[in-house]
């Protein structure tokens, strides 16, 4: 299904007023609350737009998460099948401490066209745009990914930049490209803004490589795909029962190594709004009686990659 252009304004309604709701709690070490002031608002404005939305990736299964649970269903039910994912809060510390990088995220997409993907983790790869397809592979090793971009890049591996979430389980990961004398870009959380970093040359990254969350890499598929770059991701499981969770949510081969395309199929809308400035775009501002906002909205049909300013009633 290709999206209609107009839905670019009522998506990025969606999260300027989830970010809105989760600015109210910058700084108040609330991490619950700011999420669920996001969720609030979010849901709100989502079920405004004249469409048949499904959650496919929200707060969780509907015995965990009141609102914007997994199969909800979103908008006046008028109109087009759409799979909506949502991080109505990504970077739930950013926000809590007042830091840089907190947004509110949101991907549209035709009906069954998004990965379902469970609330658990994935390794992830992703490049940059304008390099040759199958460089990039989660099933070579860190070594050869490196050699690969160094390669096509043309550049020593001493002169790429890594991003990488600081997590134990990074560990041997970080050796190697510490081996390989590889610059690295340390996060300390949020991965989707990491992952789509290696759109923007400004940002000097050149390759993301981690185990983040799965809707996070679902919502960064979504994003890079409007971008042209490339990503593979892999579900990861710490027990059976995640595994068992899985498969409840449609999901038929466990191993299954997912490219973009896998992962969002078609056209799809990205929209992530600025809680709090950071890489991609500045924070809510508060204007008294009013707000302003920033959001990067990606449109992949049209070819739509801006960042539009706005000003809104609280
Ligand atoms: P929240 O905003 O939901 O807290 O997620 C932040 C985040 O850093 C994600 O960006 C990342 O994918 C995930 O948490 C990593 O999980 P963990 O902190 O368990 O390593």
């Amino acid at each position: 299904m290709i999206i209609s252009k107009s839905f670019i304004k009522s998506f990025s309604l969606v999260t300027e007023r989830g970010a809105y709701g989760a600015s109210k709690f910058k700084g108040k070490n609330d991490k619950i609350a700011a999420d669920q002031a996001a969720v609030d608002e979010m849901r709100f404005e989502l079920n405004k737009i004249d469409m048949k939305g499904k959650i496919v990736i929200g707060e969780g299964e509907m015995d965990e998460a009141p609102m914007l649970y997994i199969n909800e269903k979103v908008g006046t039910q008028k109109g087009k099948k759409f799979d909506i994912a949502v991080d109505p809060l990504e970077g739930t510390n950013f926000t809590a401490k007042n830091l840089p990088n907190a947004l509110s995220v949101l991907a549209a997409a035709g009906r069954g066209s998004l990965l379902n993907a469970p609330d658990m983790y994935m390794e992830k790869i992703a490049i940059g745009p304008n390099l040759p397809n199958g460089i990039l592979n989660l099933d070579f090793s860190v070594r050869k990914n490196i050699e690969q971009l160094s390669k096509f890049k043309k550049i020593d591996p001493s002169k790429l930049t890594a991003c990488v979430l600081k997590r134990p389980r990074h560990n041997s990961i970080i050796k190697t490209l510490k081996d390989m004398r590889v610059k690295i870009n340390f996060i300390t959380d949020g991965d989707l803004s990491g992952a789509i970093s290696v759109a923007n040359s400004k940002t000097g990254i050149d390759i993301y490589i981690g185990i983040g969350g799965a809707p996070e890499g679902v919502l960064s598929a979504a994003a890079l795909k409007c971008l042209g770059c490339q990503m593979h991701t892999r579900l990861v499981f710490r027990n059976s029962e995640e595994k068992k969770r899985a498969i409840k949510l449609g999901i038929k081969n466990i191993k299954k190594k997912y490219t973009i395309d896998d992962m969002v199929k078609g056209d799809t809308i990205f929209c992530a709004t600025g809680v709090t400035s950071g890489s991609l775009v500045n924070g809510i501002k508060d204007l008294g009686k009013n707000f302003s906002s920033e959001t990067l909205v990606l449109h992949y049909s049209s070819k739509t990659n801006k960042i539009i300013k706005n000003k809104h009633k609280k």
